[in-house]
C-alpha cells in the first residue's frame, strides 16, 4: 500500500481545487507546497511577513506593505528575496492564479535553511512564501455594523515589537484569551496601564471632544500600515484633531468612540472594553466616517 506523503498540511482542511502558493521561484498546488524542516523561520521564527489586503483584485495599500516588508528585513539583516519590483510581478501573479477578488495575500520571508544553530549565518539565501485565501466579507461587514467588543490582557511580547516577525505567540495567547472571554480583540496593555495595541490590530479612541488618538509609533508596536491609510486620509481632508500618544484603559472606557484598524478589517468600531458600554454602545459617527475616508482614500491609491 502506497503512503500518501502530506507535506506538512495534516491538520489543515484540504485546499480548494485551484489554490496556489508560492514557494521560492515555484506556484505549487496549497496543499504540497511547503520548506524545509530546518528552515530559521520554522526553527527560531527567523522571519518577518506581511499580510495585504485584496479587494476587487487589486491590492490595498501595497507600498505600506512593501515599505515595511522591507524595513523589517532590514532591521534584521534578512536579504530581501528579489528585487521589489518582481515581487510586485509574484504578488499579482499570485492574485491572478487564485482567481483572487475579495481576500487576503500573505508574504513571509525567513532567513533561509541551515543547521540548527543560534548565531545568524553569515551567508544565508532567504525563503519567500506567499498564500493567498478568500476573505469573507459579508462577517467583516457585520462586524463593522455591530461592533467588536474587546478586553484588555498585560502586553508580554518582546522590545522590538515594530519589526513584523513571525514570532507571535504572546500575540495568539492574547487573541485565544479574548475569545475565551467572549471577545473580538485583545488591547495589550503596558507596564503603565497604557494600551500599546491590538493582538493583531492597531488601537484608537475618539475623546470627548472629538479628538481621535492612537499611541505614537516606538518599538512597543507595529507602524500598522492601515493605521498610516487613515492618517493619511484624515489629513488629506484637513481633520487636524488628531493625537498620536499613549492612552490609558480608563481614559479609553471614557472615551466617545472605539475601533480597531488592521489589513483583514480596515477601520472596525469597538462597542466595549472589559464588558463595559463604549458610548452608546453602538459603532459611532466619527469611526464610521474614518471608515468611509479611508476606504475612498486606499482606493483611489489602488487605482493609481
Ligand atoms: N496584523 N498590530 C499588530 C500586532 C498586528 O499584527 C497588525 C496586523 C496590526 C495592524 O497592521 P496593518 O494595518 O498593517 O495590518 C497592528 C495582521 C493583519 C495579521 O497578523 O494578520
Amino acid at each position: 500500500m502506497a503512503l500518501q506523503v502530506n507535506a506538512g498540511s495534516t491538520h489543515v482542511r484540504p485546499a480548494p481545487a485551484g489554490r496556489v502558493a508560492y514557494v521560492n521561484g515555484r506556484y505549487l498546488p496549497h496543499g504540497a507546497a511547503s520548506v524545509h524542516i530546518e528552515d530559521r523561520g520554522l526553527q527560531f521564527a527567523d522571519a518577518v511577513y506581511e499580510v495585504c489586503a485584496v479587494l476587487g483584485g487589486r491590492l490595498t495599500d501595497e507600498e505600506g506593505h512593501l515599505d515595511r516588508l522591507e524595513r523589517s528585513l532590514r532591521e534584521l539583516s534578512i536579504r530581501m528575496p528579489m528585487g521589489r519590483e518582481p515581487l510586485r510581478l509574484v504578488m499579482r501573479e499570485m492574485i491572478r492564479r487564485n482567481r483572487l477578488k475579495d481576500g487576503l495575500l500573505y508574504l513571509q520571508v525567513t532567513r533561509g535553511s541551515h543547521k540548527r544553530d543560534h548565531p545568524m549565518p553569515a551567508v544565508h539565501r532567504s525563503t519567500l512564501i506567499m498564500t493567498a485565501r478568500p476573505m469573507n466579507l459579508t462577517s467583516v461587514e457585520k462586524r463593522r455594523a455591530e461592533g467588536v467588543a474587546v478586553v484588555t490582557l498585560p502586553d508580554i511580547r518582546w522590545g522590538r515589537c515594530d519589526i513584523k516577525t513571525t514570532g507571535l505567540l504572546p500575540n495568539t495567547m492574547a487573541k485565544t484569551e479574548a475569545r475565551k472571554l467572549g471577545a473580538f480583540e485583545a488591547w495589550l496593555t503596558d507596564a503603565h496601564g497604557q494600551v500599546t495595541e491590538g493582538a493583531s490590530t492597531n488601537a484608537w479612541i475618539v475623546t470627548e471632544e472629538g479628538v481621535v488618538v492612537t499611541r505614537s509609533l516606538s518599538s512597543n508596536i507595529l507602524a500598522g500600515v492601515t493605521r498610516l491609510g487613515v492618517m493619511n486620509a484624515l489629513k488629506q481632508e484637513g481633520f487636524n484633531a488628531l493625537e498620536e500618544r499613549p492612552f490609558s484603559v480608563a481614559e479609553a472606557l471614557a472615551a466617545h468612540e472605539a475601533f480597531i484598524t488592521s489589513a483583514s478589517g480596515g477601520v472596525i468600531p469597538v462597542v466595549s472594553i472589559d464588558g463595559k458600554t463604549i458610548g452608546d454602545g453602538k459603532p459611532g459617527p466619527v469611526t464610521r466616517q474614518i471608515h468611509m475616508l479611508y476606504s475612498e482614500f486606499s482606493r483611489q491609491a489602488a487605482k493609481a
